[in-house]
C-alpha cells in the first residue's frame, strides 16, 4: 500500500457563507455549493468540503465547531485501499462506504480516509527567472504582479494532538500507515512524509499546544511573491493575518497564515523542501526555532 497524498479535507463549519468566501479569496476552484454544504479543489484535483458542523454524516469533532473532521488520504490502487482497511480493522471501527472509501478515525479522534488517489498533474506555469549580477535569467520582462493567491495544492495538514498518548498517536501514521518521520522534535512534534511523496511533510503532529483540533492546512502558491501578494489580497478582503511573513526553519517554506472560519488557519507556503528516499531522518531534542526569517517592520511607508 502506498498513500501517494492529501485526497480531501472536510471541515464542519458554522457561517457556511463566510467559509466560501474564505476559500474562494483563498484562490481554490469551487465545484458546488448548496445549502448544506460546499467543495472546493485545487488545479491538482484535491478537494475542500465544508460542511454544516452537524451534518450527521460528518465523523465527530474532536473540538468545538468550527474543525477539520477528516482527511481522506489518495492511495495508490484499490487493492492498497482494501489492504489499510485490513489493517486498521486490527484495533478499530472501520467501515467502507459505497463509492469505496475506506474510514476510521485516527488515536485522536480524526477522521481519516482511504481512497484511490485520481490526481492531476497541474500546470504551475513557468518558475519566475530572477537576475543576479551577470546572472540574467529574465531579459526584456518585466515582472507582473500575481494579485491574488492561485494556489496548485493542498500541501500538509498540521493537527495540534494531546501530549499524552502522543508517542502512540504519531506511531500509528508511521507503523500502521508506513508515513516516514522527517523532523522529529522531541518537545514539539513530527513532521512527516507519505510514502509516496517527497514533500518534508505531509503532515505534522503537534503536541506542544496539548490539546486536539486543527492547526491549519497548508495551500502551495507559486514562489515568493505568491506568498506576498496573495497574503496582501486576504488582507485587502478583510481575512484576518495570524502570523507575520516568514521563512520556516524545518520545511524551509516561506509562509503566511490566515485565521479561518472553518476552524484553525490557513498558510499560503511556498518553496517548501523536498526529501527523497536518501534523507535520514533528523531528531530534534529541541526546537530548532520556527523561522529562518520574519518579517520586521520599524514602520514606513508603502508609497
Ligand atoms: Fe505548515
Amino acid at each position: 500500500m502506498t498513500i501517494l497524498r492529501i485526497e480531501a479535507v472536510t471541515f464542519g463549519v458554522l457561517d457556511l457563507d463566510a467559509c466560501t468566501r474564505f476559500f474562494a479569496d483563498a484562490g481554490l476552484e469551487p465545484v458546488e455549493s448548496g445549502a448544506s454544504g460546499a467543495t472546493f479543489r485545487t488545479p491538482e484535483h484535491q478537494t475542500v468540503h465544508l460542511r454544516l458542523a452537524d451534518d450527521p454524516a460528518l465523523p465527530p469533532a474532536v473540538e468545538p465547531s468550527p474543525t477539520l473532521r477528516e482527511i481522506v488520504w489518495g492511495v495508490d490502487t484499490a487493492d492498497a485501499v482494501a489492504s489499510i482497511a485490513t489493517e486498521l480493522q486490527k484495533d478499530r471501527a472501520v467501515r467502507t462506504d459505497r463509492g469505496g472509501t475506506v474510514r476510521a478515525r485516527d488515536n485522536t479522534g480524526f477522521g481519516i480516509g482511504f481512497t484511490v488517489a485520481a490526481p492531476v498533474a497541474a500546470d504551475a506555469g513557468t518558475p519566475r527567472r530572477y537576475n543576479v549580477l551577470r546572472n540574467v535569467n529574465r531579459w526584456n520582462e518585466p515582472v507582473t504582479a500575481y494579485r491574488r493567491p492561485r494556489p496548485i495544492r493542498l500541501l500538509h495538514v498540521t493537527l495540534d494532538i494531546p501530549k499524552q498518548g502522543r508517542e502512540e498517536a504519531i506511531d500509528f501514521y508511521i507503523s500502521r500507515l508506513r508515513f516516514r518521520p522527517i523532523d522529529c522534535v522531541k518537545d514539539t512534534g513530527t513532521f512527516m512524509q507519505c510514502e509516496g511523496d517527497v514533500e518534508h511533510h505531509n503532515l505534522f503532529l503537534c503536541f506542544r499546544p496539548d490539546k486536539a483540533g486543527i492547526n491549519h492546512i497548508a495551500l502551495e502558491v507559486r514562489d515568493f511573491d505568491e506568498v506576498m501578494e496573495g497574503g496582501n489580497y486576504m488582507v485587502e478582503q478583510r481575512w484576518q493575518e495570524s502570523r507575520v511573513a516568514g521563512r520556516h526553519t524545518l520545511g524551509s517554506n516561506i509562509y503566511r497564515f490566515f485565521h479561518s472560519p472553518a476552524g484553525g488557519r490557513i498558510e499560503l507556503a511556498a518553496d517548501m523542501d523536498r526529501m527523497d528516499k536518501s534523507f535520514e531522518t533528523r531528531v530534534w531534542e529541541k526546537n530548532p526555532g520556527h523561522h529562518v526569517w520574519s518579517l520586521k517592520s520599524s514602520g514606513g511607508s508603502s508609497g
